[in-house]
């Protein structure tokens, strides 16, 4: 069989860099752009919305920038130093973008009908809405149907990334370094042995991660949603190595063995639940995880972290539907995963998010 070029060894650095920087200035202009229409319009046809929200300051804008250019640098440094492979600073569903764009912009109408008429929890007759947590039935950002449709799934990740002027996949890979480090404890295992769970996988994007960074373990991802998982599905067959399984299952109540994994991801998931639900959540990840298992949770970043940023925590549950933001945003998540039994706790914040890792004591 031909093997494939690693063409990467032969791009020196600096051009892998620019290239890089380029790329992530690309999606930053865009979703900027994108932004700024989009609220003028929605600004028009939904005047209230406006007043909603309080506009920046440049200061504040200006720390933002300074951020995001060092999330860039230290996800930079992550893929020079092989913590994962260069080519995932550059995997970028672009097929989708193309063919979803259009779809997205015409969304926005319904958009406005639902804003209009205040109503956030409000799904197509087709959907099956059974058996669901009422937590879950939301517009979350006002996307049509929740997330339990397919066109939803297909709309997501772009809207993501739109939302995070492009750096929301830089965001999710500064989970990578804590978990490779915490699977240290597992070197002696045959690296396909190494169960990894990332819960509420949504479409894939971070189980794409996993799989760029632990080419053979074995890789798990559940959700709630039917329909996230089907794209998660079809956006994870397009890659090399082994399918991740995926299972439809709530994050509270986990269909797995005791001391299963040996790590365990979850990214963007506990400002969508409501404070019973994040401690389930975090209690059944102690649960599966196996005795000196690793946990890393990335969310946004809370009110203590960056009181700069105080407006614009309060400008994202206005603008856009996130009924437990601002309870997530005052909650210390610390003390949860304290109480559930995980020790070794380290906090960090990039960019707009922020991240704890865990481990689950040795007995
Ligand atoms: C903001 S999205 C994040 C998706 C993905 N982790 C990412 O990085 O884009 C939140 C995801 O959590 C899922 N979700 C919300 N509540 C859940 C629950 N109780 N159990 C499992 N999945 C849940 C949703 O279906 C959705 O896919």
């Amino acid at each position: 069989m031909q093997s494939t070029p690693n063409l990467e060894q032969f791009v020196p650095d600096e051009v892998t860099k620019l290239a890089y920087q380029g790329f992530q200035e690309g999606k930053k202009v865009f979703g900027f752009l994108h932004k700024q229409i989009s609220d003028r319009l929605t600004n028009t046809v939904v005047p209230e919305q406006g007043s909603k929200s309080t506009p920046l300051s440049p200061e504040v804008f200006e720390k933002l920038q300074v951020r995001l250019k060092s999330l860039e640098e230290k996800d930079w440094k992550d893929a020079k130093n092989g913590v994962y492979p260069n080519s995932l600073l550059f995997d970028n569903p672009w097929s989708d973008f193309f063919r979803y764009y259009p779809e997205l912009c015409l969304d926005m109408v319904k958009i406005w009908g639902r804003l209009q008429k205040k109503e956030y929890q409000k799904f197509d007759d087709k959907i099956d809405r059974v058996g669901y947590p009422d937590y879950y039935l939301q517009n979350f950002h006002y996307q049509t149907d929740g997330y339990l449709s397919d066109m939803s799934a297909n709309l997501y990740d772009l809207q993501v990334e739109i939302l995070f002027n492009g750096a929301a996949d830089a965001m999710r890979r500064r989970i990578l370094a804590p978990l490779k480090q915490g699977l240290g404890a597992f070197a002696a295992l045959p690296p396909q042995q190494i169960k990894v769970l990332d819960v509420a996988c949504g479409t894939g994007r971070t189980l794409r991660m996993l799989r760029g960074t632990l080419p053979k373990a074995s890789l798990f991802g559940t959700d709630l949603s039917p329909a996230y998982l089907r794209k998660a599905n079809q956006m994870l067959s397009e890659i090399s190595g082994e399918l991740p399984q995926l299972l439809q299952s709530n994050a509270e109540s986990l269909p797995y063995l005791d001391n299963y994994f040996h790590g365990l991801t979850s990214v963007f998931l506990f400002h969508e639940l409501p404070a019973p639900a994040r401690q389930a959540v975090i209690n059944e990840a102690f649960r599966v995880l196996q005795p000196g298992g690793v946990l890393v949770i990335c969310d946004s970043i809370q009110a203590t972290d960056s009181p700069d940023f105080a407006e614009m925590m309060n400008n994202f549950p206005a603008i856009f539907h996130e009924p437990y933001y601002r309870h997530y945003t005052t909650d210390n998540l610390e003390d949860r995963l304290t109480e559930a039994g995980f020790i070794n706790l380290q906090v960090e914040n990039h960019f707009v998010s922020k991240y704890w890792t865990a481990y689950k004591p040795v007995v």
